[in-house]
């Protein structure tokens, strides 16, 4: 049996040696890549007599402290690490060794994806390319020479400014890259092959020029233009929005097909998954658009939270991922529409976040351990985590946020810090006490809001009582209650609001609660008639509401926030599919409200469509005891076709109105109106309708967008399977050569509720155009059955034994992508006895594997633990 370590947090010591400067030469040659590496090493605790250096998975030649050769008897070598005898405040080692890009199947440290030698270092690639302290408070200037062949390698890349290059002997040249800035080796980025490029500058707000460029295969050029736009976009918004500008003189960023995750953001050279690169109208849907405004922000803010200021050590994570997150999450707010991003960036929490934080994973936004610090790149650590600093910035308002994080960059600027730092800078500038806000990064799972309310017609007021239930965690302990700011609204029946007065509790910015204790009673006086209650508005704080007075229709109709109004008509989509499936007619109120807002004529349309959506599949599940997917679907299909028969001719009539073919523009209203359009052709296309089927098929043909394309083509496989063949054959010989494309084909096909999509996954597996070993197309047909609860949770078992199986076959080579497939398993504990008995047979083919990764080991065991 292998050993499964864990790592705590209160183990933490600062390293008792640093590196400051480390000079790396790297000669890549066709089968292996030799690196020299010189370091001057620093002792910081004088008691430190040993040096131990991280190094795995390559060829040690030779090593030398100050000058002097050391042989084996004079160093402890393990596997994954090196210890050197080392008694004095400074040295300089020098190490040869020899790595294998083109065996390294893990796709961390240096690696060749498509011919492209690239790395991967976060969070502890670096330790595969040579030896070094491998751990993030350790910040180092590092200097790059790279020799490569020319003609293999015109292109060579690493960290920081270019300071020379050189034509060699042999075919050979070299480049010089030196970051004047200290870095944690995390940080460390090299890219080498032949790429195309696109360039362009940008003048910082002092007036200094950087010269950027976004590299990728030959002949996707004209496909980096959106992201290139999204770059500066994004550097001016963290000089206006922060008075951050960029620290040196070019920024670099180069696609590749073969990527663990989605982007990375190394100083000066980020490296990305190409799907958030490449785009064209073509090839890209809007949400790809706009995935990738995304991401091109999210990874170049983290120049500013992540790289100048970075974390301690990796339980620290939340304070450049949650961070960076909220500040990608705003400006993309700013770029498009902020309640079209709060209301998805909700979405996505919950369905994602808030599944995690309810079962056996659940970790706090700060853990206190890990085995594999792979498995908290997740969304507590991310979603969650930025929700903490959204409601932080609520309590504080946007001028005092702002001024925090001024005496943050002020402060920390050049260090490895944690969030405890952070914390510091926000209280420095909060009238309100934070300590016990502290608890949400301490604490594991969702708080829920009981919320009741009484009015009284004599003494004109209000009483709210809200009651904090905090679940146990996941060691089954007691958890304490929280302080959140909850901004509500007491309403008229014509809509307006009550002006706020209460002195039973604090009250910011005149519409928010802050909620200190288990139990609050909040008297509001002056309330003229009883009042409907609109509760979290905005989402203000990340928790579930549970309150039965709660008037849906109303607020559906009423609330002037718009989150309010998404999540009114949210939870009475909810309690009707749940009424039905508990056996009830549907009610008529439903339908009512449902059609009043199909027919609101002023509503932004990309509202529309967001309020329009049916609670998904995973929100439901996510509320049974014991999983049943089918009961789900069939009441959503029918619930759909009701609606469908119900307003059929506005529906048909809205479809008509909205299709344009030939627009594939990507402004927000062209966007708006494909999405509703998509929307509302997904609901008729539940009645199986012949005319409709053709109507959809004819979208799929002749919309020139992907996303209308993709969406008719989803539609077709779904509910039009006569039909789908045909678009499916003629989307491969479209796009079989571009393989982001078909990631969307394989992925259309495996999340298919048609019965028999394990066996055509399972056949798809031996497509030319899909190769396990890239993790773009495991996601797209692995991991995206693994996701469709129709075809995953089958009474068959099928699915269950069938993504066990890909699991271990992946593990051997990608432990990563491995562990990523293991979550499909989380909902164990609340599966039939039949189905247990299936997964459980599958959790536990996987934990009895010889060998396991303990990326895959450590999810396998905390979800067979809780169960
Ligand atoms: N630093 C991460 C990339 C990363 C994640 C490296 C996990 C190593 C392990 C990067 O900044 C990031 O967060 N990328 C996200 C996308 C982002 C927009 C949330 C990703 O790759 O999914
Ligand atoms: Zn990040």
């Amino acid at each position: 049996m292998q050993e499964h370590q864990t790592i705590y947090f209160k183990d933490y010591t600062p390293s008792p040696y640093t590196v400051d400067t480390c000079l790396l030469e790297f000669i890549i040659e066709e089968s292996s890549t030799r690196v020299e590496n010189i370091m001057e090493i620093r002792r910081q605790n004088c008691d430190a007599k040993e040096l131990r250096l991280d190094g795995e998975m390559f060829d040690l030649e030779l090593i030398w402290v100050d000058d002097v050769l050391l042989d084996e008897t004079m160093v402890r070598l393990e596997k994954n690490a090196i210890y050197i005898p080392l008694d004095r405040d400074y040295a300089r080692i020098r190490v040869i060794n020899r790595i294998y890009p083109d065996e390294n199947t893990a796709l961390e440290g240096l690696y060749r994806s498509g011919g492209i030698w690239c790395t991967q270092n976060e969070p502890e690639g670096f330790r595969r390319i040579t030896y070094f302290i491998d751990r993030p408070d350790v910040m180092t200037k590092f200097t790059t020479k790279i020799i490569a062949n020319r003609e293999k390698c015109p292109v060579l890349l690493s960290n920081g400014n270019l300071r020379g290059t050189a034509i060699l002997e042999n075919g050979k040249h070299l480049a010089l890259w030196e970051d004047p800035i200290p870095k944690p080796s995390y940080l460390f980025a090299l890219v080498a092959g032949d790429l195309g490029s696109i360039s362009d500058t940008y003048t910082t707000m002092s007036g200094k020029n950087i010269d950027l460029a976004i590299y990728c295969d030959h002949g996707n050029e004209d496909k980096c233009h959106h992201a290139m736009r999204s770059l500066k976009k994004s550097m001016e918004w963290d000089e206006y929005t922060y008075g951050r500008e960029y620290d040196l003189e070019v920024y670099n960023i180069v696609a590749v097909d073969s990527f663990n995750m989605g982007a990375m953001e190394n100083k000066g050279l980020n490296i990305f998954n190409s799907h958030y690169v490449l785009a064209n109208e073509e090839t890209a849907t809007d949400n790809d658009f706009m995935g990738i405004e995304s991401v091109i922000a999210h990874e170049y803010f983290h120049n500013w939270t992540g790289n100048r200021i970075t974390c301690r050590n990796w339980f620290e994570l939340t304070l450049k991922e949650g961070l960076t997150v909220f500040r990608d999450q705003c400006f993309s707010a700013d770029m498009n529409s902020p309640l079209t991003q709060r209301l998805d960036d909700v979405r996505a929490l919950r369905e994602r976040q808030f599944v995690e934080d309810a079962g056996p994973t659940a970790h706090p936004i700060k853990p206190d351990h890990y085995m594999e610090i792979n498995n908290f790149y997740t969304a507590t650590v991310y979603e969650k985590g930025a929700e903490v600093i959204r409601m932080m910035h609520t309590v504080l308002g946007t001028e005092r946020f702002r001024r925090a994080m001024d005496l943050y960059f002020d402060t920390f600027d050049g260090e490895a810090v944690g969030t405890e730092e952070f914390l510091w800078a926000m209280q420095s500038e909060s009238v309100i006490d934070l300590s016990q806000f502290k608890r949400w990064y301490s604490q594991e799972r969702t708080p829920t809001l009981n919320i009741s309310s009484e009015y009284s017609q004599d003494s004109l007021e209000l009483v709210l009582r809200i009651v904090q239930k905090i679940p146990k965690n996941t060691q089954n302990q007691e958890q304490l209650p929280y302080t959140l700011p909850l901004k509500i609204a007491l309403l008229s029946e014509s809509g307006e609001e009550f002006d706020l007065i209460t002195s039973d509790c604090i009250l910011l910015h005149g519409n928010t609660l802050w909620i200190t204790d288990e139990v609050s009673e909040v008297r509001f006086s002056a309330i003229s008639s009883a009042p409907k209650l609109s509760l979290n508005r905005h989402f203000s704080a990340p928790v579930i509401i549970e309150c039965e007075t709660i008037d849906y229709p109303f607020l559906m109709a009423h609330d002037s926030d718009g989150f309010v109004r998404y999540e009114a008509a949210n939870r009475f989509g909810i309690e009707t599919l749940e009424a039905m499936m508990a056996g009830s007619e549907v009610s008529e109120r439903y339908i009512e409200s449902y059609g009043a807002l199909l027919r609101d004529t002023s509503m932004d349309p990309m509202f529309k469509s967001q309020v329009l959506e049916f609670p998904s599949i995973t929100t439901l599940m996510q509320r049974q005891e014991m999983i049943d997917v089918p009961s789900i679907v069939n009441a959503q299909e029918k619930l759909k076709q009701i609606l469908a028969q119900r307003y059929f001719s506005e529906f048909k009539h809205t479809i008509e109105t909205l299709y344009a073919p030939s627009n594939t523009d990507i402004d927000g209203l062209s966007i708006a109106n494909r999405a509703l359009k998509n929307r509302l052709l997904g609901i008729l296309m539940s009645l199986g309708d012949v005319s409709i089927s053709r109507l959809c098929e004819s979208h799929y043909y002749e919309a020139l967008s992907m996303s209308d394309r993709l969406s008719a083509l989803e539609l077709l496989e779904n509910y039009a399977p006569e039909l789908a063949q045909g678009a499916l054959a003629d989307f491969y010989t479209r796009y079989s050569n571009q393989t982001l494309v078909m990631n969307k084909y394989f992925a259309v096909r495996a999340s298919s509720r048609r019965e028999g999509t394990l066996e055509r996954v399972i056949a798809l597996q031996e497509d030319f155009a899909y190769d396990v070993k890239v993790p773009n197309l495991v996601r797209s047909l692995i991991g995206s059955f693994a996701r469709n609860p129709v075809a995953f949770y089958d009474e068959s078992g099928e699915g269950f034994a069938f993504v066990a199986d890909k699991v271990i076959e992946i593990d051997a080579f990608n432990p990563q992508i491995a562990s990523g497939l293991v979550g499909a398993f989380k909902n164990y504990g609340r599966l039939s006895i039949p189905q247990k008995a299936q997964m459980g047979g599958a959790l536990e083919q996987i934990k009895n594997h010889p060998n396991l990764s303990n990326n895959v080991y450590e999810i396998v065991s905390k979800i067979l633990e809780v169960s």
